[in-house]
C-alpha cells in the first residue's frame, strides 16, 4: 500500500495544487483514503493533516474507510427524487444502520448517493455492485439487502 502510494505521489508535484488529483488517484487505487495515505500527502504537500481533510471532505467523492463488500448507490437526482428516492435512501439507512457515505460495521455494505444513473425512466433506481434494481418503493429495501447478505 505504500508503495502504491509514493508513486502516486511522485507522479505528481509537490504543491498544493496537485492535492485534488492526488486524493483522486489514490482513491482509485486504493479505493478510498487511508490514514496512512493521508499522512504521507501531508509530509510530501507540506499540509497539515487537518488543511487536507478539509479539502477531502468538501467533495462527497472521497471516502475514508475501506469500500464494503458490496456497494449500494441509491439515486437522488431529479427523476428519482420525485418518485420518492429520499423514502428509499431512508429506508437503507435503516436497515444497514449507516448513513449515506459511509460502510456497515461488518464491512458488508457501503451506501452512497449518486445524482443520475441516466435511466431516469425507470426512476426510483438504486444500483448494487452495479446492477440497477428499478422502481424501487422503500418496502422492498428490505429484501433487496437480504439478497446480497448471504
Ligand atoms: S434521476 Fe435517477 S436515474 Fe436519473
Amino acid at each position: 500500500m505504500m508503495q502504491e502510494i509514493q508513486e502516486i505521489l511522485a507522479s505528481h508535484s509537490a504543491e498544493r495544487s496537485s492535492l485534488i488529483p492526488i486524493l483522486q488517484d489514490i482513491q482509485e487505487s486504493l479505493g478510498y483514503l487511508s490514514e496512512e495515505a493521508l499522512d504521507q500527502i501531508s509530509c510530501s504537500l507540506k499540509l497539515s493533516i487537518n488543511e487536507i481533510y478539509g479539502v477531502a471532505t468538501f467533495y462527497n467523492q472521497f471516502r475514508f474507510q475501506p469500500p464494503g463488500e458490496h456497494t449500494i448507490h441509491v439515486c437522488l437526482g431529479t427523476a428519482c427524487h420525485v418518485r420518492g428516492g429520499e423514502q428509499i435512501m431512508d429506508a437503507m439507512e435503516r436497515e444497514l444502520k449507516v448513513k449515506s457515505g459511509e460502510t456497515t460495521g461488518d464491512g458488508k455494505f457501503s451506501l452512497e448517493r449518486v445524482a443520475c444513473f441516466g435511466c431516469c425512466a425507470l426512476a426510483p433506481v438504486v444500483a448494487v455492485d452495479g446492477k440497477v434494481h428499478a422502481q424501487l418503493t422503500a418496502k422492498k429495501v428490505p429484501s433487496i439487502i437480504s439478497q446480497y447478505h448471504k
